[in-house]
Parts: structure tokens; sequence; C-alpha cells
């Protein structure tokens, strides 16, 4: 049968019908895409000035000062190194300065042993993919001697490598060591060259989980990015106003947003964006023209519970027990009434009954107690000390984790738990009259 073609009329119309409606507020929507790199970078003047005072150096022919850049996810960790970086390539350039740089970032969540981080390097340098089934030792020798080609073409050369999201890589000591000791120790030839190492993560303590000899030939300097403030979150948000159609959101809507995310989530500015681009996409499928502060709510719900619910899928068994076990104890004290929160103790025996109802052996008690601080780390929950009561901690779980409890707490194990929730109740009654409990919200916390 022959398909009939449309007429040019009908063609335009059915653009009209099927497109147009979805366009009502989106206009470069790309511009709140990951990969979208602003021209500007808002509210970091002081940490721009920090990292191109550390790589200065190389502009006069000496070794930088590695890094370690700490702060909270969304805080322009990543994109302000990328900013330094290319002003100093361009800069270099410009100035027709005989030196380069070449920049490797590392990201760790992906490339996390010593053998990828060489590959990784050779690919950039080389501009081909390395062949596999080298040792570390020779995937290294093969750096050396890349360093080495390539200095041969300039008055100066640096490689710098930025390993970003440190805190995920296996064990990063041994290339941080071969990366910071190989000048010293003689394994690139050329004098007229020298690598420099930024490291970057949300973790605090990071630098302390290194070895010695590695803090010592690296030398990290440790530089802190803080959180953004709500103006700061505005301007950036700001920024990417032509993402929208002229009047789909107002300033009004931007500071809003803002003001949520300065206040609930640490200024992040990942999250920021992420909010004004769901709620467009809220409002849009809506048919709205415009973006309102309802749009905003939902939109941070939206992410909120994709995020923990992500996070609640991938739990181990003895996680979805762990929180299953702190989540029935809080029920219960609810219940009863006690105005007080269950401390690692009671949290630990119930989550040991847990595992005895459902036939499986509970791991070692200072394997929960690691998990304790992780989860609270990651704000699933919340694990408090008070002041007077030592190293004891009040465990809840977060307003998110409780709202999404049914994707842990749900058939065969809540039928399971509930047929014997009264040994559980005298469990948690017995530990609580053990050990008198502080009145929540009334203590100080330390
Ligand atoms: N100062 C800034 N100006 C403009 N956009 C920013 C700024 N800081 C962060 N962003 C944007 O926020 C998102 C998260 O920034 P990123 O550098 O990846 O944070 P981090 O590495 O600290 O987690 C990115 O999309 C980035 O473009
Ligand atoms: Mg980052």
């Amino acid at each position: 049968m022959e398909i009939k073609q449309p007429k040019e009329l009908d063609r335009s119309a059915l653009y009209q019908a099927l497109f147009v409606p979805n366009n009502l507020i989106f206009k470069e929507e790309k511009m709140l895409s990951k990969s979208y790199v602003p021209e500007n970078i808002i509210g970091r003047n002081t940490q721009l000035e920090q990292i191109a005072a550390n790589l200065a150096p190389i502009t006069r022919h000496g070794d930088p000062i590695n890094m370690y850049i700490w702060g909270g996810s969304g805080v322009g960790k990543t994109i302000t190194i990328r900013h330094v970086l290319s002003i100093l390539d361009y800069g270099l350039h410009e100035n027709s300065d005989n030196t380069h740089v070449d920049f490797v970032r590392i990201d760790s969540t992906s490339i996390n042993s010593d053998v990828l981080v060489c590959r990784e390097i050779l690919a950039h340098l080389t501009a081909t993919i390395p062949q596999t089934g080298f040792t570390f030792a020779q995937y290294l020798q093969f750096i050396w001697s890349e360093i080495d080609r390539i200095a041969s073409n300039y008055d100066y050369y640096a490689l710098v490598i930025f390993f970003d999201e440190i805190d995920k890589f296996k064990d990063p000591n041994n290339v941080l060591y071969q990366l910071s000791r190989a000048m010293e120790n003689k394994r690139i030839k050329s004098s007229n060259s020298t690598i420099g190492i930024i490291t970057a993560s949300n973790k605090k303590d990071f630098l302390n989980s290194l070895d010695d000899k590695v803090q010592s030939s690296a030398g990290f300097v440790y530089l802190q990015f803080p959180d953004y403030t709500e103006q700061e979150l505005y301007e950036i948000l700001i920024d990417r106003i032509e993402a929208f159609q002229p009047g789909a959101i107002t300033e009004a809507e931007i500071r809003y947003c803002a003001k949520r995310v300065a206040e609930g989530f640490h200024g992040d500015a990942r999250r920021a964006i992420d909010t004004i681009h769901v709620a467009g996409k809220i409002a849009s499928d809506q048919r709205y023209k415009r973006i309102t502060t309802q749009h905003i709510n939902n939109a941070e719900q939206e992410i909120t519970n994709t995020a923990t619910m992500e996070m609640m899928t991938k739990f181990s068994k003895h996680d979805q027990y762990l929180i299953t076990a702190i989540y029935l104890c809080n029920r219960i004290i609810k219940a009863e009434k006690l105005n007080s929160s269950p401390n690692t103790g009671t949290v630990l025996n119930v989550y040991q009954e847990v595992c005895k109802i459902v036939n499986e052996s509970p791991t070692s008690e200072g394997h929960i107690s690691r998990r304790i601080s992780d989860l609270d780390d990651k704000q699933l929950i919340h694990a408090q000390k008070i002041k007077g009561y030592g190293n004891t901690r009040f465990i809840t779980l977060s307003s998110d984790t409780e709202l999404a409890i049914d994707l842990i707490y749900k058939y065969p194990l809540k039928i399971q738990i509930e047929a014997s929730i009264s040994d559980i109740e005298s469990i948690v009654m017995s530990t609580i009259k053990r050990n008198r409990k502080p009145f929540a919200g009334t203590s100080k916390f330390i």
C-alpha cells in the first residue's frame, strides 16, 4: 500500500501540535545537564587563586605543589580544577611560552586501580588505546618514557593528574607514591619535566587514611571548598536562565530554590541545578507555561525520593536488617510514648534478633558499628552522641529513609518480623529500662 506523504501544511500543523506544547518551559535544556561547562565560575575566586598559586611554579619551570581538595558534593571541586587548568593551558599557548601541560582527570568512581590509572594516563598521552596485559611496573615504565618523549619537544613539560573522588579508589597508596616519587627516584630522564597531583573528595579525613610515606612524598596541601551560600546558588542558577523560555521561571522562584538548597542541602550546586531542571520537567508535563514554587517543592521531593530509593535498593542484606532494626526500635519506643531514641546496644540486640528470625548469622559488632557510621555519613540515619553519655550513639532513621522504609520492610521480611514482634518489643523494652534514656530534643548534642 502506498503511504501518503503529508502536505507541507499538514507537517507544519503536526509539528505545532506535537512538539510546540512541549517547549513551553525549556529553550536550551542542555544548560542544565551534567556535561554543560559554564563560562563563569561563581563564588570561587579564593579557591581559583589558591589552586593557581599551587600550579604557578609550572609557569616558571618549577614543580607544582600537590593538593588535596575537600568539600561537600556539588560545591564546585571538579569544575573549578578543570577551569584553572584550562586557563593555564590557554595562557601558556597565548603567550607562546614553549611550556606544555597535559591534564588527565581520573574519575575514581570507575578508574580505581593502579593499572587502570596508568592506562588512562597513557591513553591521554598517546591518544591511542594502550595494549592490555602489562603489569603496573611495566605501564609505569611506558609513562616515564612517554613523558621523556613529550618533554623533548618543549622547553618545559608538566603532567598534571587529577584524582577526582579519590576516596572511591580501592588503594591509592601505591600509585600516588610512584607518581609523586618519579622525579626524585630518577625514573624520568628528562630534567625539563614535572608531575603534579591533585586529589579531591568529600571525605574530610581522607588524607589521614593514606600511608605516612605517601603523605610525606606527595606533601599534599589541604584546600577546603566551603558550601555555597544562598546568594551564590542564586547567581549560579541565574547564570543558566537561558535554559528556559523567557518568563518560564522568574527570579522569585530561582531565589526560592537557592534558599531551599542552601538551607537543606549544604549549598550543593548540583542539587540546585537538578531541582530547577526537574521542576521545569514537572511544569512541562503539566503543560504549565511557568514554573511555580509548588513545582520546585515537588522536584525537591522527587530528587530526594530517587536518591534515597537508589541507595536503599543497593543495600546489602545486612544493611537492610540493620535499617529494619533501627526502624523497629524507634517504632516501638514511639508506640510506648517513651520520648527517647534507641542507643547502639538496643539496635544491635534487635539486629541480632532480626537475623535470628530470618535464619541468618549476624555480622560482628564491629562491622555493625562501622555500618552505622557509614549510613550516618550518607545521612540515611542519624547517629548522635549526647553529652554525658560517653561514646554511646542514639540512632534514628532520617526522614527520607523513614518515608522509603517500605522498600526494605516488605514481604517476606515484614511478615516474618511481625509474626515475632513481641520478642522484639521485649528486647527493646528491657534494654531501654537498663539504660535510662535522655529525652529526645531536650539534650545537648556533642
Ligand atoms: N561556581 C560555580 N559556578 C557555576 N556552576 C557551578 C559552580 N559550582 C558548581 N557548579 C555546577 O554544579 C555542578 C556540580 O559541580 P562540581 O564541580 O561537579 O561539584 P563537586 O565536584 O564539588 O561535586 C556542575 O554541574 C557545575 O557545573
Ligand atoms: Mg566532583
